[in-house]
């Protein structure tokens, strides 16, 4: 049966979208047409909800929140999607922040998160990033045996104490029944657990606790484990948590070390999931995630009768994810050999995850909500790869010029959206009711060559380029 973009929208929706359609056909984002906001923001474009990012924290904070007895600091992964001003949005709600790297920190402290909530990740932590996460007070979770005397060092040298946490890695036996959709492995997911470089192994993590304990400028904070995005099924969540509660325990006695924090990771599947691979959503929310993690953590370190540690969460996409729209122009449309290519002017380069991992994104035809579809279409980027954003997608007869609205673009799409084919990156406006601002410029021509360098003996070989 025929289907309209209407029709498409309305099967699709989660909770936190701000997408409706005009009287006229329109697409609408947060009030705001689509295509009006091409026109006057130019093509293509991000698009970020602020009300989206608010409601999706508020959501994970008040699922974990209402069932964890201790407190929770949920801290957004900004690897994610690391605009500025999503990172202030965030900030404004009291989001902690989990980071990588020096430049994550910087975008997380520009972006005025408070260092009492905010963690450094990474297994090759350099000695500048250790220094700097001591100097502004934020946790590290360390994540290889040098890192211990070097913020050891640190800490002494700034005169603080350093509050370090240890990454674990943990595989329960009963993650391997469960699908391991998200994870390219031929093996199942103990054994992708196993091969990652992440965290130490209980055994491993002892001595290292022991190495920490010793050190007197360090303040033993707690752990971290992140699996990562293994599984749909929030009960694999749940396998993991009690994991993590039963390692808390055996590292007590071993060591004698209770934690403070327990900092689960992030990971968890959306109900509209791109990373998924296919249109379907996933009945799972965020309260089912929270439920099974509780649950599993509370089996293993209630009967001990010790304070509960704080709880601290590192979502990235759960937060994200639905906040940006990428929308795009079309433009060359071609039929040949019983297909139809609809080329955008956005591309693959915007979408790295459809490259790199077959994600799976809606796409709306914005201009033409209320127009049948005409059958399937290839959506196509202009790159020269295949750059092929939608394979046999239902459309209306998309014209040049028209809009068309890809959904779920915050996550892990504007922070590893590249310029091959020498393209300049979108600009991204920030949308409220009645308002749109832009929160980051479109690149230039001009900016993607500014950090290259003719030498000076080439110089006779180089002309005047062409008006940027
Ligand atoms: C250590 C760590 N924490 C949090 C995240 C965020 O994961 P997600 O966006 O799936 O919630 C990642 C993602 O790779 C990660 O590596």
């Amino acid at each position: 049966m025929a289907k309209t973009g209407r029709a498409m929208l309305a099967e699709l929706l989660i909770p936190s979208d701000r997408l409706d359609v005009s009287a006229a056909g329109a697409l609408r984002i947060e009030g705001h047409e689509a295509a009006a906001l091409l026109e006057r923001f130019g093509s293509p474009l991000n698009v970020v909800v602020e009300s989206t990012l608010r409601e999706n924290y508020r959501r994970i904070r008040r699922a974990f929140a209402e069932r964890w007895p201790a407190p929770v600091n949920v801290m957004y992964a900004i690897k994610t999607n690391n605009t500025l001003a999503i990172r202030a949005v965030l900030s404004e709600e009291g989001a902690g922040g989990d980071c990588f790297g020096l430049g994550e920190l910087h975008a997380t402290m520009v972006g005025g998160a408070d260092p009492a909530r905010v963690v450094m990740n990474g297994s090759n932590k350099s000695r500048a990033e250790i220094a700097a996460a001591v100097r502004l007070g934020i946790t590290l979770n360390i994540d290889g045996e040098a890192e211990i005397a070097i913020a050891q060092a640190e800490a002494r040298a700034a005169g603080r104490t350093a509050r370090v946490a240890l990454r674990l890695k943990l595989m329960p036996e009963g993650l391997d029944s469960f699908s391991p959709v998200f994870f390219k492995t031929t093996g199942g997911i103990r054994d992708a657990v196993r091969r990652s470089k992440w965290g130490y192994s209980p055994e491993a993590a002892t001595p290292l606790l022991r190495a920490i304990a010793a050190a007197p400028d360090l303040r033993f904070a707690g752990y971290s484990c992140h699996v990562g995005r293994f599984a749909a099924d929030p009960r694999a969540y749940g396998v993991v948590a009690r994991a993590i509660g039963e390692a808390v325990l055996a590292l007590h006695a071993a060591t004698g070390l209770w934690p403070e924090i327990l900092d689960i990771g992030g990971g968890w599947a959306r109900q509209r999931e791109p990373e998924s691979r296919a249109p379907d959503l996933n009945p799972h929310a965020i309260e089912d995630h929270a439920a099974a993690s509780v649950a599993g953590l509370l089996d293993a370190l209630r009967p001990t009768g010790r304070a509960l540690p704080a709880l601290w969460l590192e979502p990235g996409r759960y937060v994200v994810g639905n906040a940006v729209v990428l929308l795009a122009r079309v433009g060359a449309i071609k039929r040949d050999c019983g297909l139809t290519w609809v080329h955008v002017d956005a591309s693959t380069n915007d979408l790295m995850r459809i490259e790199t991992s077959q994600a799976w994104y809606h796409v709306l035809p914005a201009s033409r909500m209320d127009a049948d579809d005409v059958g399937p279409v290839e959506i196509v980027g202009g790159t020269c790869i295949p750059s092929l954003i939608g394979a046999g997608r239902e459309m209306p007869g998309l014209a040049a010029g028209d809009c068309v609205a890809i959904l779920d673009a915050g996550m892990y799409a504007e922070a590893i959206a590249n310029q091959f084919n020498a393209i300049p990156r979108p600009a991204c406006v920030l949308v409220a009711p009645g308002r749109a601002e832009i929160v980051k410029r479109r690149e230039t021509i001009a900016d993607l060559f500014a950090t290259h360098v003719v030498p000076e003996r080439l110089a006779g070989a180089t002309r005047q380029g062409i008006d940027v």
